[in-house]
């Protein structure tokens, strides 16, 4: 027989297929598995800060609730990126990594369904969330409270004796009883990028909750992060059209508008916030906005923002996930005179991530360029450069991305 390189290829498959089979991790059992799976999987381990190491665990066996899931990519968060400079939560050595995806590959024989009730299957692919279970209404995590002990949290657990809790690696145990949704109807960015996109899901919903934000409104969006790109796109998603984009960034500005932004305006070309306040009435036809989202992280940004925003307006506020510090604002010019109502927004509920999956479908269908959102995309064997270059602030998202 000629051996080329795809017999090679082949045999060497089979024989490894024939070892793990040999050690029992490849054999069909509860609910079944999708064939060979290995017998340890790596996992990226944050071990000082500024360091991760790639270790190799066993593939222990499922509970009858469990899901094991290859990862097949996972969003750089800026949860991740406080943890690697800083571990301001004290868990060191762990795994991080929570805004993941991957394919289910086995499962215990007590799995039917997600948490919305969909079926769930060999080879659908599927993400966790980080919002407990129990309270929908609960829109935080709080490492403080014994919550911490429940199996939500993929990403930012202590570590255990199993390992796989983190969605840097190439698989992970979904433990039983877990927060787990199917969205096999999604493509691999977007099922990247729900949990930034369930962000903006949750404070148009409080935007909406004031009841200035109209189709016809006129929004500005301050700051063109991933945040403010997001947020224009959900906005468009819902069909308002009026929306001026602001940022000191070209570059951001520019995609602000391919996401959907009418128009856009670089405050660095604007001397004094009078001048910068008239640029956008000109973009509205000489009308001040009637709703605001202030979209960067900046105190100064804050008092800056009221002076974009007509007389009994709105104005959601969320760039500010952790304290940034305080602002000043003039609260009878501000507030009180302007009859202003203000929102704050802070990451999002369990309901908001079943819209996200619904947006970011509508996203696609009116062909926003959700996908170059994400900028970077480095294997897990780069997790340490991938941090890196998040770090720099020199993409929009970063994520780990498996073969
Ligand atoms: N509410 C939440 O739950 C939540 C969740 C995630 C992130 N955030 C916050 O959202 C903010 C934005 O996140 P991001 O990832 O897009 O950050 P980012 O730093 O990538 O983007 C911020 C943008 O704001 C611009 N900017 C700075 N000062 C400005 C000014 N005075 N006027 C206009 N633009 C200005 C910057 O040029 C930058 O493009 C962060 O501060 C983050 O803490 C909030
Ligand atoms: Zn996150």
């Amino acid at each position: 027989m000629d051996i080329n390189q795809v017999n090679v290829e082949a045999i060497v498959k089979s024989v490894l297929e024939g070892m793990l089979e040999q050690q029992g991790s490849a054999k069909p059992e509860g609910a079944g598995t999708a064939g060979p799976i290995p017998a340890t999987a790596k996992v990226a381990m944050l071990t000082a800060l500024e360091k991760y190491e790639i270790k190799e665990f066993p593939i222990p066996e499922l509970g009858d609730d469990d899901i094991l899931v290859k990862v097949e990519g996972c969003g750089i968060c800026g949860t991740d990126a406080h943890e690697f400079k800083r571990d301001p939560f004290g868990l060191i050595p762990l795994v991080l990594g929570h805004e993941g995806t991957g394919e289910i590959v086995k499962m215990g024989k007590n799995v039917k369904k997600d948490s919305a009730g969909k079926e769930l299957k060999i080879g659908d692919k599927v993400v966790t969330c980080m919002i407990f279970k129990d309270n929908p209404d609960i829109t935080m995590f709080d490492l403080n409270k014994q919550n911490i002990g429940g199996a939500d949290v993929y990403g930012l657990l202590p570590d255990d004796e199993i390992h796989l809790n983190g969605w840097f690696s190439n698989y992970i145990l979904i433990r039983g009883g877990s927060t787990v949704f199917n969205v096999s109807d999604l493509d691999l960015d977007s099922r990247i990028l729900i949990e930034p996109c369930a962000v903006l899901v949750h404070a148009v919903e409080r935007a909406k909750s004031t009841g200035i934000l109209r189709f016809n409104s006129r929004v500005v969006v301050q700051g063109c992060g991933p945040i403010g790109l997001i947020c224009i796109a959900v906005l468009r998603t819902m069909g308002i059209e009026n929306i001026t984009a602001i940022d000191g960034e070209q570059k951001r500005l520019d995609f602000a508008k391919e996401m959907g932004a009418s128009r856009s305006i670089n405050f660095k070309d604007y001397n004094g916030i009078e001048a910068l306040s008239d640029a956008v009435a000109g973009c509205f036809g000489g009308h001040l906005a009637d709703f605001a989202f202030q979209c960067t992280g900046s105190p100064a940004a804050h008092s800056n923002i009221y002076k974009f925003i007509r007389n009994g307006g709105g104005l959601c506020e969320l760039g500010f996930f952790i304290n940034g510090g305080d602002a000043t604002i003039n609260p009878h010019f501000d507030i009180c005179s302007k009859e202003l109502t203000v929102v704050g927004s802070w990451v999002y509920t369990l309901r908001d991530y079943a819209t996200t999956f619904d947006f970011l479908k509508r996203a696609k269908g009116i062909g926003l360029p959700m996908s170059r959102l994400i900028t970077h995309r480095f294997p897990l064997e780069q997790i340490n450069e991938a941090h890196i270059t998040n770090l720099k602030m020199e993409g929009l998202k970063i994520a780990i991305v498996n073969e």
